[in-house]
């Protein structure tokens, strides 16, 4: 079962969204291992590479939170196709998550399109663990 606060997080981040060249809104929401959420929105730029994805930014506010474990996350957005975490933002995910860890993915009204786990965006990934070894 997905969390609706988790969603409800992630579609009022997209409110918020600063897009003025993409006019793409993404909002996004981490839930972490004591159960807190975290929001994120994109933030671009006019410098356009510096732009930031919301996923991001929902980590980013996660880890100020003192959070270091992703449960679950949900991704909002508009359009035809699914808004899955962009390749970066898998790699960024996985540093702090399991690969089955959910990340479902939500069009604008908040409805669930599509949940995948981790390790279906990010197979055979490189992570934390391949420094220990
Ligand atoms: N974007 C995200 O924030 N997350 C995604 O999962 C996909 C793409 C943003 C980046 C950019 O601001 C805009 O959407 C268009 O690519």
């Amino acid at each position: 079962m997905t969390d609706p606060a988790l969603i409800a997080a992630a579609v009022k981040a997209r409110a918020a969204a600063y897009a003025p060249y993409s006019r793409f809104l993404v909002g996004a929401a981490i839930k972490d291992e004591a159960g807190r959420i975290h929001p994120g929105c994109n933030v671009e730029n006019a410098a356009y590479p510096q732009g930031m994805c919301a996923e991001a930014g929902a980590l980013a506010a996660m880890v100020l939170a003192g959070g270091r474990r992703i449960v679950e996350v949900a991704v909002v957005g508009g359009g035809e196709g699914l808004v899955t975490p962009c390749g970066g933002c898998r790699q960024k995910l996985r540093e702090f998550a399991a690969g089955d860890a959910a990340i479902h993915v939500c069009d604008a009204a908040g409805r669930v399109r599509r949940t995948f786990t981790l390790d279906e965006l990010l197979p055979a990934s490189f992570g934390p663990e391949n420094l220990r070894s």
